[in-house]
Formats: C-alpha cells, structure tokens, sequence
C-alpha cells in the first residue's frame, strides 16, 4: 500500500503481550494486559499479538479478552503447526473484529533434527497443511518460519512458496536467536522477493531478536529490501536480550522516512505514556540511555549542546521530545492548578484514561500537590498508571506506622480494611519494608515468597514521589503489585498489598 506521495506502508505487529511477555520476570496479570492492548490500539499498531493461546488457561483467558474489547487492530494468536494449537487459539480469537491465526514451525537444520526430529519434507508437508487448515478457519493467517536466519536457502524459498500456494496471508521471517547481520538479513528478504514466484501474493514480515544488539538495524534492512511488516515490542522487551523495540523502528522509519520511503500509521505522540505503562506493568525499567524513551534521550548536559538547542533545537535533535508524547515545554502545575488545565496535562501527555476514573486521579493529584511544591509531567503519568493498574481488593490499607532504627529492631504496625473488617497486627523485621510485609502476611494469613522488588523515584528532589513495583509468587503462581507514594515504606506496603489481592482475587493465594 502507497500514500500520494508514493511512500509504502509498513504494518506494525507488536508482539509485546506474547514475546514481550516471555521475558523473564515480565509476567502480566489479565488486567495489565488489557491495558497494555488498549494503549497499543490507541498508539494504531496493526496488529496486537495477544498471546499463546495453547501456552496455558491464563493464556486463553488473556487473548480471549483483548479479542472482545479490541476494535481497530488485528487481534492475533500464536500457535504451532498443530491442530490442536490451531483450534485452541481461534476459540480465542474468532471473536475479534478482525482475527488472525499466526501459526509457526521451525525450518533450520539444527532445529528440524534436534528439536522436532522431522525431516525438511515432513515440515514442508506439515506447514502447508495446517496452513490450509488456519486459512478454512479464518481469513488471515500468518505463518513464520522460526530460525529461518540459520536455515538453508533453497528450503527456505520452497517454504514461502509453499505456504503462499496454500493461503498465508502473511510470512513472516524471523531472525529468532538473533544470530544475523543487516546486510546478510536484507539480503535473505531480497534473494526471497527474487526466488519465490508468488511472493506478490502475501505481505512479507520480519521478526529480529537482539541478541547482538541488531534487532532493529536488521529489521531496517529487510525493510529496505521489501520486507512491509515489521514485529515488535514497546521497550525491546522479549525472549532473552529481547526483540526489536517499536519505537525505535517506528521513529527510524518516520525521522528517516526519504532515506526508507516509507511510513507506518503509528501515533509517535503515544509512544512514551505506552513505554512507561509496559515499564509499570512488567517492572522492567527502561534503560536512561535507551534509544527514544530513555529519561536521557532528550536531555542535553554538555555545555555546549545546552547552548546549541537554545540557539536552534536542531542542532543537536534529529527529533523533538513533542513527537514522542514527551512535552518540551513543562508547565508546572500546583495545588491551585484547575481541573480543566490537569485535563490538557494528560491530553498533551498523551495519558488516555477512562471517563469514570478522571475524577479520582484529579483527587489524587490534589493530593500529592499537597505533599509537593509542584507536580511534574512524570508525577502525572505515575499518577495515571498507578490508577490504571489500581483495583479494589480484598485488603485495603487502613493506616500503618512503623519504628526503623540501626539500633532495635525495626517492627511495623499494620491496619487492613478486609472486606469491610478492620484487622491490625504487629511484626518485626530486618527493616521497616520487611517489617511490614510480614505483618500483611499475618492479617491475610498468606505466605508467599518475594521475588522482585524495585523502589525507584519518580522525579528528583528531596519531595520525589517513590515507586515500588513487587513479584511476589505463590508456588507456581507470580503476581506483580506497584504501588506509589511520596513515603517508601507506603509505597511498598501498597505493592505487596496489590500484588496479594491480585493472587486472592485469582485464588492463588495460600
Ligand atoms: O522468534 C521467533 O521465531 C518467534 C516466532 C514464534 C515468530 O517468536
Ligand atoms: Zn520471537
């Protein structure tokens, strides 16, 4: 597809919610997937990957859901070239406003021998059979060829053509150990355009894992050699060191679109909120230095740069901080701050959040202004997300107070709202979080092991407000909770609390 100036579309299939998701630690509860699928339809990716369904029930549920609720993207599943995976995932995706079946089996040597045990002709038979099989289901099917980067040529065009022949509507070429180099990968998309003979007939995609660093310089060069899909996920989360990061991809393609020709329908002014939202609800902080989204990626230290941007922002910025959601101009707002200014706060921050909830964040932030001189455009989008995930639990926090010294030891007293019961208890431990963890442990007579724990500041200043982001687990079960707050201890408490509702209301909690 051509815009009037000639420029092609490149489709953006995020994979956040399935490859994103089997990164370690990254785990998201049903409810933080569907905000992240309402962010990613809002940021107009083509095609939200919602998961695996085969993988498990929690799976199923996940993908089934974003399939009801999602109405301009594509909803996709993954499955393997069975049957079984099949079905099982258009159960979840047949509901969707538009449904796709994405269906994948492995193609290099060590892959077809070592792990399948079939032989080139078997994958061959099997890949186009249960092409056939998706396509009678559902009118878009996309089949990968996993491992394609270290599979053989000659196999490898008489895949695409054979998956083609039977109704794929999409190949995908993944680089799924991330074991390419761009001109080698570019080269593997332009020797598939020239050898297989009804390529015309689908959309060519690609799939680049980051293992050495390439992910998204290897997409860019299958890109420029024809490839007009691209995978993804919001912050290069993924599979080990992760997959090609979208918003790297999409502003390359939009900073550099003369050199690519090319152009993705992508809200770039939505990329930063989404960022920080995937960041909140995997607990997987973005890198400062990281490329777009990175805290530093618009900031200018040296001297020298200071001076240039005041002169003429180009001078230093291939970009501007305003197309990515990131407001250069950063109105400080108060405790006198209206409601209607608050409002256009979150619209210039490209913060989308529920009518019903508006009222509430405003009290929040009213709140917090309080406590501050002034709230930052990071404390709102904080304020924002921290809503977002929130959810009333069985356990609500009452009030707390806790005794820290280097000298007793440091015991937290805790009072929880459970289920309309006020319940206070007592406990001692290494340190007032410690502390006070037990004593929630205590009152919801729960035991479970913390995982992960990160406490990071908002802003900076001696008033900053903290995040605290848990994984707690019970047994095969792990739950995140975030919790905020100008007061670390509260903060904390607030995680743990949320993250062991989340495990009560899913009933795995012991
Ligand atoms: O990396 C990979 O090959 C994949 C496929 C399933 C597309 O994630
Ligand atoms: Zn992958």
């Amino acid at each position: 597809m051509n815009d009037s100036k000639g420029m092609k579309k490149i489709y953006v299939f995020d994979t956040t919610l399935r490859d994103g998701e089997q990164s370690p630690g990254c785990t998201m509860s049903l409810r933080d997937k569907l905000l992240v699928a309402e962010m990613l339809e809002s940021l107009r990716v083509d095609i939200i990957e919602a998961g695996f369904a085969m993988a498990s029930s929690g799976d199923f549920e996940a993908v089934k859901a974003i399939a009801g609720v999602v109405k301009n993207s594509t909803v996709a599943s993954l499955c393997r070239a069975l049957e079984k995976d099949i079905d099982r995932a258009w159960e979840a995706v047949q509901g969707a406003a538009h449904p796709c079946l994405h269906t994948f089996i492995a193609t290099s040597p060590i892959h077809m021998s070592a792990k399948l045990k079939m032989t080139p002709d078997q994958v061959y038979e099997q890949a186009v059979a249960m092409v056939k099989y998706a396509r009678n289901l559902c009118p878009e099917v996309e089949f990968s060829l996993e491992d394609c980067s270290r599979s053989e040529r000659p196999f490898v065009f008489k895949m695409v053509e054979g998956v083609i022949a039977a109704g794929a509507t999409i190949v995908n070429i993944p680089d799924t150990v991330g074991y390419a180099v761009p001109d080698e990968f570019g080269g593997l998309i332009r020797d598939i355009f020239s050898n297989v003979p009804n390529i015309d007939k689908a959309r060519i995609s690609v799939h680049c894992h980051d293992d050495l660093g390439l992910g998204v310089a290897n997409t860019l060069a299958a890109v420029q050699n024809g490839a007009t899909q691209v995978e993804c996920t919001i912050n290069g989360i993924g599979e080990r060191a992760g997959n090609a990061a979208l918003e790297e991809i999409v502003m390359a393609l939009k900073v550099r679109h003369e050199h690519y020709n090319a152009y993705t329908d992508i809200d770039t002014t939505r990329i930063y909120a989404t960022s920080r939202c995937v960041s909140t609800v995997t607990g997987s902080p973005v890198q400062p230095n990281k490329a777009i989204v990175g805290e530093n990626a618009f900031a200018h230290e040296a001297g020298i740069h200071q001076h240039g941007v005041m002169a003429n922002p180009l001078t230093y910025e291939i970009m501007t901080p305003e197309s990515i959601g990131l407001p250069r101009n950063k109105m400080v707002l108060g405790k006198h701050s209206g409601k209607h200014a608050f409002q256009q706060r979150l619209s210039d921050l490209g913060v989308s959040i529920d009518k019903s909830k508006v009222e509430e964040l405003f009290s929040r932030f009213k709140a917090l202004a309080d406590r501050k001189k002034t709230v930052s455009d990071a404390d709102i989008v904080a304020l924002a997300q921290n809503l977002a995930t929130d959810f009333k639990g069985t356990a609500a926090l009452d009030r707390f107070s806790v005794i820290a010294s280097n000298a007793i030891t440091p015991v937290s007293t805790i009072r929880l709202n459970v289920g309309g019961e006020m319940i206070e208890k007592v406990a001692a431990g290494d340190g007032p979080v410690n502390a006070s963890f037990s004593a929630i442990c205590d009152i919801l007579d729960v035991k479970c092991k913390l995982e992960d724990f990160q406490l990071s500041a908002v802003t900076e200043g001696m008033d900053a407000q903290c995040k605290a982001s848990v994984l707690v687990r019970f047994g095969e079960f792990a739950f995140r909770g975030n919790g905020i707050s100008t007061d670390i201890v509260e903060a904390s408490i607030l995680a743990y609390l949320q993250a062991i509702n989340a495990a009560l209301e899913a009933g795995k909690a012991k």
